[in-house]
């Protein structure tokens, strides 16, 4: 016998603050009189002990003390955002940052909805405080680090070795270097190495005379003649093949180029910054690299953790992109719920800073309303654990109906779906009223 014993039911205010803690984080939900309606399980956290319902929120989160900020402003009817302090029952102190919307109905005062939260750490000498870097953001202890350096070597006119994964930032530090050196007024060019044939890379980079190759119909000056007196970022080094590798040590051990075809050679005045997503050592071992050129490459080499490395960067970085996406198209996303947040915190981002843009960049599209969820995500950033569960509640469940590839791949669709049967259905191609149908036949339906 395989049925299955549920739990009575939540009563409502228990749901609401659960809804509550899932949208909005830890907050409480207060009526005209100012009494507590329902309180999501987080303020009890941040408490040390639970809200009863009816109890007077000012009292439960301002205490007895004689200055009351936000109990004042509660009872004028204001928005307020400020701070308590409140000793807990364990002994510890918390401040809390408490902001109260006021919730109206038509025009009349209805309650409150407030949002609580551990005070933001703001002392900016602490190692994890956020910093903002030429467009980069970061509170990594070791994205710090890179900065310090990077700032120091920019003045300098040393080689720059940047290694980093796909999207994490090798671009923008390029850039940075450029921006922050005494080259800044001259040109910045940057160039793959990965992406173009060995001989269009290589009159791409020298330039060529008219002649030198079917197709060359007139001379080309080639990019480190464009970038004289600049910088030059050369993306994807170790692709360089190696006959070009060893042009390219002559470059920089003359300061001059020898257009394809050509025979003067010509000064050049170049800055060059490298990047690379493999070991450049490892390259040089495997023999694809020349140690010589890789030598001069390095001087300064900078590693670009992972963001996998620096979760605490997550939080940061979407709040960032979340801005940057309200300015760009129709939703504005004022808040993003928590179990979004720790969903995003916890996937692994092979494709770093740039995958986290394209992700929220998706949410965006998929979702609607103020509050980016769990289900506005991609199904890879969503899934969890929890993924492997319907495949081992299938095996227990009376009807073995619930186990066919059908109900899987409506099972599927759902959790893609985050639950939302239209979107499900959307997914399934085939109606609402379908999906619904089959899901009762094949006792999916709850
Ligand atoms: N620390 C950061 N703060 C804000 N935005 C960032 C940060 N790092 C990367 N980005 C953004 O992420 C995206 C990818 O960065 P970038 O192009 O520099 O990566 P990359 O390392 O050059 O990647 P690839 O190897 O694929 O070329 C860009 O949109 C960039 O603005
Ligand atoms: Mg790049």
């Amino acid at each position: 016998m395989a049925t299955t014993r549920r739990p009575p039911p939540p009563p409502p205010h228990r749901l609401a603050a659960l809804a509550l803690e899932s949208l909005a984080g830890p907050s409480l939900l207060v009526d005209g009189e100012l009494r507590v309606v329902a309180s999501s399980p987080g303020v009890a956290a941040l408490l040390g002990a639970p809200v009863p319902e009816g109890a007077l929120v000012t009292r439960a989160l301002c205490g007895p003390s004689v200055d009351r900020p936000i109990a004042a402003a509660l009872a004028s009817g204001r928005a307020v955002d400020g701070t308590v302090t409140r000793a807990r029952p364990d002994g510890a102190t918390v401040t809390l940052r408490v902001r109260a919307s006021p919730l109206r109905d038509g025009g009349a005062l209805a309650g409150w909805l407030l949002h609580v939260s551990a005070r933001e750490e703001t002392d900016g000498d602490a190692p994890d405080a956020p910093v903002r870097f030429q467009g980069m953001l970061t509170r990594d202890p070791a994205m710090k680090q890179v900065f310090h350096v990077l700032r120091r070597a920019a003045r300098r006119d040393v080689p720059v070795l940047v290694r980093g994964e796909t999207g994490a930032g090798k671009e923008l530090v390029a850039r940075a270097i450029h921006d922050l050196s005494p080259r800044a007024r001259g040109p910045y060019k940057a160039i793959n190495c990965a992406a173009l044939p060995p001989s269009l890379l290589e009159s791409e980079l020298f330039g060529h005379v008219k002649g030198s190759f079917t197709g060359a119909t007139r001379d080309h000056a080639g990019i480190f003649r464009a970038t004289d007196k600049g910088t030059l970022f050369l993306d994807e080094i170790a692709e360089m093949p190696v006959e070009l590798q060893a042009k390219l040590l002559r470059v920089l051990e003359t300061r001059t180029v020898i257009p394809v075809g050509g025979s003067e050679a010509v000064a050049v005045n170049v800055r060059i910054v490298a990047a690379t997503h493999q070991s450049l050592r490892r390259a040089v071992e495997r023999g694809t690299f020349r140690a010589d050129l890789m030598y001069r490459l390095r001087v300064v080499p900078l590693f670009l953790p992972p963001l996998r490395a620096r979760r605490g960067d997550v939080a940061l970085l979407v709040r960032h992109l979340v801005d940057e996406l309200n300015g760009a198209g129709e939703r504005h996303v004022t808040r993003v719920a928590p179990g979004a947040l720790a969903a995003l915190e916890r996937y692994p981002w092979p494709g770093n800073v740039r995958e986290l843009r394209n992700a929220l960049e998706y949410a965006f599209v998929i979702g609607e309303g103020p509050v980016l969820t769990e289900a506005d995500l991609p199904p890879e950033v969503n899934r969890t654990e929890l993924d492997e569960e319907p495949a081992a509640a299938a095996v227990d469940t009376d009807t073995g109906a619930a186990a066919t590839p059908e109900a899987q791949r409506i099972r599927r669709a759902l959790e893609r779906a985050g639950g939302n049967r239209t979107r499900a259905a959307k997914i399934l191609g085939v109606s609402r009223v379908t999906l619904w149908r089959r899901m009762r036949e094949l006792s999916l339906a709850g």
